[in-house]
């Protein structure tokens, strides 16, 4: 199967409550582990590729290697870009064969991010490809990004419903409380903004930083009209943690593949307990 746009199963993800997640590969071991997990759990799924990532993995290798897990799984995936920060990148990986963009515009004015965004759609609309846009500014450190938790800014429902209606975008990242990598507490959540923009708009919204979000607040989210969940620091957390685990173990190993063998399960399993919590197993 070839990759396939978001709008391949995020429709059905709403109208069905559940959630599609996506899951940043980061090296070929995340990828492979993304996908045994959804192929043994039948789960469509979104791999998420950040602009630090693209340059570290190189975009042949990345569009190459998600290529051949939808070859090798025959489950719709989507190759998505996570937080575009601009028009050129949007169509470098669009050109690269990617087959969903995020243009993540919430750090200009309101007017500027309707205007960019629209371009990104008009663009990726005419090739296949679907949008994910920003509104609000979410918290936390992913790559090179980074914004102090005091100065993310919840979105505002009425602007991300008109946001909406102007940019026709596929699915919604609006900030509602969450924040990239694991919380020091607990997130606050502001499920009364995730209702009232999804209950008035026909696409889902997506929820950032899904890493170290209570399950019970997953339940929450998605019955209010969550569609996609972005997760990435928990798969780099147990990646490493298990590293670091046969290496104390045996001070000896130089064969990567003794450690990135148990790195691999431990994605494997954090992978398939958020399809599970999400209930998109089944769904591919
Ligand atoms: P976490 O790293 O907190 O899981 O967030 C991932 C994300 O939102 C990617 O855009």
């Amino acid at each position: 199967m070839p990759l396939v746009s978001m709008n391949e199963f995020l429709p059905r993800a709403k109208a069905n409550k559940f959630a599609v997640g996506q899951f940043n590969m980061n090296n070929l071991e995340f990828a492979q582990a993304i996908m045994e997990a959804a192929e043994e759990l039948k789960s469509p799924f979104i791999y998420g590729v950040s602009e630090g990532a693209l340059k570290y993995m190189g975009i042949e290798f990345t569009v190459a290697i998600a290529e051949a897990a939808a070859k090798k799984s025959g489950l719709p995936i989507a190759l998505h870009l996570d937080h575009g920060s601009s028009f050129e990148v949007a169509m470098k990986c669009i050109r690269a064969g990617f087959s969903s963009v995020m243009f993540d515009g919430s750090h200009h004015s309101f007017e500027e991010n309707i205007r960019l965004t629209k371009e990104v759609v008009k663009a990726a609309r005419a090739m296949g490809v679907s949008v994910e846009g920003e509104l609000g500014t979410i918290g936390g450190v992913e790559d090179d990004l980074s914004v102090d938790e005091a100065d993310a800014s919840l979105a505002k429902p009425e602007e991300a419903i008109r946001f909406y209606e102007e940019t026709g975008v596929d699915c919604l990242a609006i900030a509602v409380g969450t924040a990239h990598g694991m919380y020091a507490g607990e997130p606050n959540i502001r499920f009364d903004i995730i209702e009232k923009v999804a209950s008035a708009i026909p696409i889902p919204v997506v929820l950032h930083g899904g890493s170290g979000v209570p399950d019970d607040m997953i339940f929450k989210s998605i019955a209010a009209g969550v569609g996609k969940i972005n997760v990435n620091t928990e798969n780099q957390v147990a990646c490493t943690e298990a590293i670091r685990e046969a290496l104390n173990k045996d001070g000896k190993i130089y064969d990567p593949r003794k450690y990135l063998t148990p790195a691999r399960k431990a994605m494997v399993e954090v992978v398939k307990s958020k399809i599970l919590l999400f209930g998109s197993s089944n769904q591919a």
